[in-house]
């Protein structure tokens, strides 16, 4: 009779928990696959293929301060990698202690393969188009065209690193230098213990995680955060209330006042939130989206709840060794920190 009840008891556990992984998938979530050939497809683009020398090259100039007019920041300066691939502050800092001047936050660099453009409003295509924009903006890295080439040039070793990723006659490029930082960025992915969940592994989240999930589904979220991304289109910022400190900063979006769906990957580690960074706890960002964009209050049970399932989505960040960069040379650019 005991054996009975506990084999019912556990067929019924199986029961709910698959029918979760199918809801999840229903409502449009996607985990990172498993396995490592379908990754590759899905980060990989045909015009700027992954390589080992590629990537590893795009490793030293994400983390190469010299790109910068002041020969301080790099791009892991406001997506630092040991911080959740962001700079914790609610506006980003550049050059001369610049705040950004539409007030807006860096959002993470992990997962932004995934995507389907890139920028808070979205205007950049891809990774490789994004890493063009910051090394010259003045409020970031305020650098010209002709002092990046100058500077990676002046360096015989990165000369050989590029000859050994694309050849011998290559020409160093602006573009190539962008190209090849977009390309180190594409293997940044994080899978977490919900892939692992949605890849068949039933115990890969506790019984209050799946709560979590079920009511981050029942309550709407996946409307708009959903896909491999948990985000990455562009909606209204404001569906059925106005939010609450978009008087910070004067972004407004795009053209049609859409703003991009920020990932939730890794979103325990990217405090403060929205794109003004006004918002300094996760429980607070899920109260104010419940309000905000779905028209609903949202319990302090419920929110805890939600909450409980975004930490499932913490990944396992690839192992970053951090390059040591090529000595500087006679011919290299003086830094400039005015
Ligand atoms: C001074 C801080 C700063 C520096 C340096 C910087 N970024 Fe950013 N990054 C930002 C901010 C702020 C945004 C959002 C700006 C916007 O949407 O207009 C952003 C956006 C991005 C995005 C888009 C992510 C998304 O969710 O849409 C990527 C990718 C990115 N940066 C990569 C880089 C790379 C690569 C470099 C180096 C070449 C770099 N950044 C340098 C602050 C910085
Ligand atoms: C109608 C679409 C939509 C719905 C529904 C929605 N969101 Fe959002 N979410 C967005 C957009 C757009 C942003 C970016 C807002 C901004 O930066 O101003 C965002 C941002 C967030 C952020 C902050 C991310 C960051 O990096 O700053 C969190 C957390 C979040 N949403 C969680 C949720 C939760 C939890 C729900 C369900 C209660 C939800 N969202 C429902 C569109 C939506």
């Amino acid at each position: 009779m005991l054996k009975q009840l506990i084999v019912t008891a556990l067929m019924t556990s199986i029961v709910f928990a698959s029918s979760l992984s199918k809801d999840a998938k229903d409502a449009g979530l996607i985990a990172i696959p498993a396995d490592k050939g379908s990754l590759l497809k899905l980060i990989d683009d045909k015009r700027n293929p992954i390589t080992a020398k590629k990537t590893e090259l795009g490793k030293m100039l994400f983390f190469e301060p010299r790109l910068s007019k002041s020969g301080l920041i790099s791009c892991n300066t406001c997506h630092n990698l040991a911080t959740g691939g962001d700079d914790g502050l609610a506006a980003a800092v550049g050059h001369k202690w610049k705040v950004n001047p539409h007030h807006l936050g860096s959002p993470t660099v992990y997962n932004a393969v995934f995507f389907d453009s890139q920028f808070w409003d979205g205007r950049a295509q891809d990774l490789e188009a994004q890493a063009a924009g910051p090394i010259l903006a003045g409020p970031e890295m305020a650098n010209t065209k002709e002092n990046v080439v100058a500077t990676i040039i002046s360096m015989p070793e990165y000369v050989e690193k590029f000859q050994d990723a694309y050849g011998e006659d290559v020409k160093i490029s602006y573009k190539l230098i962008a190209d090849t930082i977009g390309n180190f960025e594409r293997t940044l992915v994080t899978p977490s213990a919900f892939d692992d969940y949605l890849n068949g592994k039933e115990d890969a989240l506790s019984k209050a995680e799946k709560s979590g999930m079920k009511k981050f589904i029942e309550v709407g979220c996946v409307t708009c955060h959903t896909g491999i991304a948990l985000g990455s289109s562009m909606n209204i910022v404001g569906v059925t209330a106005k939010y609450k400190y978009a008087n910070v900063g004067d972004f407004k979006g795009d053209v049609n006042g859409m703003v991009k769906v920020a990932t939730l990957r890794n979103i325990t580690q990217t405090a403060p939130y929205f794109h003004n960074g006004q918002i300094k706890t996760l429980k607070e960002a899920i109260v104010e989206m419940g309000r905000i964009q779905l028209g609903r209050s949202i319990s302090d049970a419920d929110a805890t709840s939600i909450e409980l399932f975004l930490h499932t989505l913490d990944g396992r960040k690839p192992e970053i060794v951090y390059p040591v960069l090529p000595t500087r040379t006679a011919t290299t650019p003086v830094q400039n920190i005015n």
